[in-house]
């Protein structure tokens, strides 16, 4: 599948719940905690057949986002399915790490079970290293049990593991250089991102944006000049560096700012309430649940992901004051 600006879509995104056991400011605040009722939710059933469409299509890797995903119910069960869908090769999963290290049966880890079910990949969102500002961020004290289930997926053994940390000014600036030594310490790849207007509210304003191009200013402040990995490239479209001295890398997503940003873009977004979304920052999205339950073909849904690609924008829209007013949570970070 490719659009008009060259862009190749190789790579699905998943939020297979809009549940969530957090309420981050940025994402989710306090006041919004209406879920999509059961029947709005495509069932696992109705995803797999919509990725087996994906993967012949061309998409090869997959990654599974929510809300948390790990709230929903048998998701091991769910994941544990993918790696057979012909085409697929790489499986992620983005979480908030606080039910890593919970036991689903007894000896193993939801980390664990993740690992063994074929979950190669595996982001970890930690915004600070302090627990206190943990709580006020995420509005829940499980800074704990997050440190536990990063460990928890160390120990599982992934391939890899990234822990990824929203740029909020006023609130973790000073994190920056403990979490790099926390990331270093454990080998893991860390990545600043640039906070985006994706939320049901205002969550972004002048005073608590922080640039990736200051963030990284900051880091060589203190480590000297991060040196370009060019080679490097994961599925998204951070830029790495090395950090001088080290084998450590780290990552910066300028969503904001870079304005390449979307040049590279591979993706494709699929709602837990079954819409396709070509991009994160742009109103548009297409309801192939409706088709889906309808009765739709394999060839008809595939001429719909094949539509939906050719309306996908050249860049994101989050420059030119965009809202979706749908959390980030619905649409699958
Ligand atoms: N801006 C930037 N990143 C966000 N995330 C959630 N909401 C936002 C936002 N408004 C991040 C989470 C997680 C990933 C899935 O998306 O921190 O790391
Ligand atoms: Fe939950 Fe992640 Fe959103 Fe925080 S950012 S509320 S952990 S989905």
């Amino acid at each position: 599948m490719q659009d008009h600006y060259g862009h190749r879509i190789s790579y699905l995104r998943v939020s297979i719940t809009d549940r969530c056991n957090e309420r981050c400011t940025y994402c989710m605040p306090q006041e919004l905690q209406e879920w999509l009722p059961r029947h709005e939710i495509l069932s696992y059933e109705e995803m797999l057949r919509l990725i087996r469409v994906a993967a012949q299509l061309g998409v090869s890797k997959l990654r599974i986002t929510g809300g948390e995903p790990l709230t929903r119910r048998n998701v091991i069960d769910f994941v544990r399915r993918l790696p057979d869908i012909d085409g697929i090769r790489s499986i992620g999963l983005s979480t908030n790490g606080t039910l890593l290290v919970r036991e689903i049966t007894p000896g193993q880890t939801m980390a664990q079970a993740l690992n063994e079910a074929g979950v190669q990949s595996i982001n970890v969102s930690l915004d600070t290293l302090d627990p206190t500002v943990y709580s006020q961020i995420t509005g829940r004290d499980f800074h704990g049990q997050v440190l536990g289930g990063i460990d928890a997926a160390i120990d599982a053994g992934f391939d890899q593991i990234k822990l990824n940390t929203v740029l909020m000014r006023g609130c973790n600036e000073d994190q920056l250089l403990p979490l790099i030594e926390f990331a270093a310490a454990r080998n893991l790849v860390l990545r600043f991102i640039e906070m985006m207007p994706v939320s049901t509210r205002e969550v972004l304003n002048e005073s608590n944006f922080m640039s990736v191009l200051e963030a990284k200013r900051f880091i060589e402040s203190a480590y000297g000049s991060l040196i370009p990995e060019r080679e490097f490239r994961t599925n998204g479209p951070a830029t790495y560096y090395q950090v001088p001295g080290r084998a450590q890398r780290i990552g910066f997503i300028g969503a904001m700012t870079n304005l390449h940003f979307c040049e590279s873009c591979n993706k494709l977004r699929l709602t837990c309430d079954g819409k396709l979304r070509p991009c994160l920052g742009s109103y548009l999205e297409f309801d192939i649940m409706r088709p889906l339950r309808a009765g739709a073909n394999d060839q008809q849904l595939k001429q719909f992901f094949l539509d939906v690609v050719e309306r996908k924008p050249r860049e994101h829209e989050f420059r030119n004051n965009y809202q979706p007013n749908r959390k980030m949570i619905a649409i699958g970070g």
